[in-house]
């Protein structure tokens, strides 16, 4: 599995980073016998396979580079898109507030570009599995390419369908709604998950929040918590830190909820209201 290949030395089918002046950096599969162009000049695989990671290389024209194995965040920021993507921001809270976790089977809609989806296909691990669903076959394609480029896509199963036909699957430990729509479709994601189980939507504006809260107390979801996520970097000079001059100041809003089954036991009844359960429709 190239991605996670644990050694210190770069082999034939790892994935590779090439990282160099002014931050410029590539994303390749490494090949023996292949060779990598860049407008910095051209550097062969054979010459990189066998390198210590972390290791500078240079190009036929002596162009340097570091020879680095990326990171999931640094695959995900590089992902050729036709979509909005989740950022690596995002994707680490959700995936540990919805305890995402190897084994796991999780639900996803829409699938875009592909970027929550390798998170989670990588997350869930090889026992694991991954359903995403998407509507546009274009958009799905680029997907399952993005996947394949990570060796990941053994794990997901890509579905083309319009989610407002409802899910295949039931007994799912967590799914990741983002769509434009998400109040559209709670219906479906309860029956689609296990009791339990968690889900979370990513929506940028305030009125999608608002619809998607009632909609979650519709369909009776519980815990429920929406939050959004600031990040700041600084410029790391030790003698003039300071943040950079330019931040991300919005992606969108998340809301997490989980799909609870309330009893009849008048006992329980003040803890499910306490965790926002309704029984009554409104
Ligand atoms: C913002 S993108 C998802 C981005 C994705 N989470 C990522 O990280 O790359 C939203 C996707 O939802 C799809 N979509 C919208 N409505 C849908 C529906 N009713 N059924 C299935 N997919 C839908 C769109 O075609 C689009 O590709």
């Amino acid at each position: 599995m190239p991605l996670t290949h644990a050694s210190s030395i770069a082999h034939d089918g790892d994935l590779a980073q090439l990282v160099g002046l002014r931050h410029k950096h590539f994303i390749l599969t490494l090949q023996a016998g292949a060779r990598f162009e860049t407008h910095r000049g051209i550097l062969q695989h054979d010459d990189l396979i066998g390198k210590v990671w972390g290791t500078q290389v240079f190009s036929h024209i002596g162009a340097p580079f570091f020879l680095l194995q990326p990171s999931l965040a640094d695959l995900i920021t590089e992902l050729p898109r036709t979509t909005q993507i989740l950022y690596p921001k995002d994707i680490g809270f959700i995936l540990v507030t919805m305890g995402v976790g190897p084994g796991q089977t999780v639900l996803e809609a829409g699938t875009g570009s592909g970027s929550m989806t390798t998170a989670l296909a990588y997350t869930v691990g090889p026992e694991g599995r991954v359903v995403s669903y998407e509507i546009k076959p274009d958009v799905q394609n680029l997907a399952r390419k993005n996947l394949t480029r990570f060796s990941l896509d053994a794990r997901v199963d890509f579905k083309l369908r319009d989610i407002g036909q409802g899910f295949d699957e039931t007994e799912a430990d967590a799914f990741f709604l983002d769509v434009p729509n998400p109040y559209d479709y709670t219906a479906q994601v309860r029956l689609a998950l296990k009791p339990g189980g968690y889900l979370c939507c990513l929506i940028p504006t305030f009125n999608q929040v608002e619809k998607t809260l009632q909609a979650l107390r519709q369909t009776r979801f519980a815990f429920v918590e929406v939050c959004e996520l600031l990040l700041r970097y600084y410029k790391p000079e030790p003698a003039r830190l300071r943040p950079t001059d330019r931040m991300v100041a919005h992606t969108g809003f998340l809301i997490f909820a989980r799909r609870i089954e309330a009893g009849e036991d008048p006992r329980g009844k003040e803890l499910s209201e306490e965790v926002g359960h309704r029984e009554e429709t409104d």
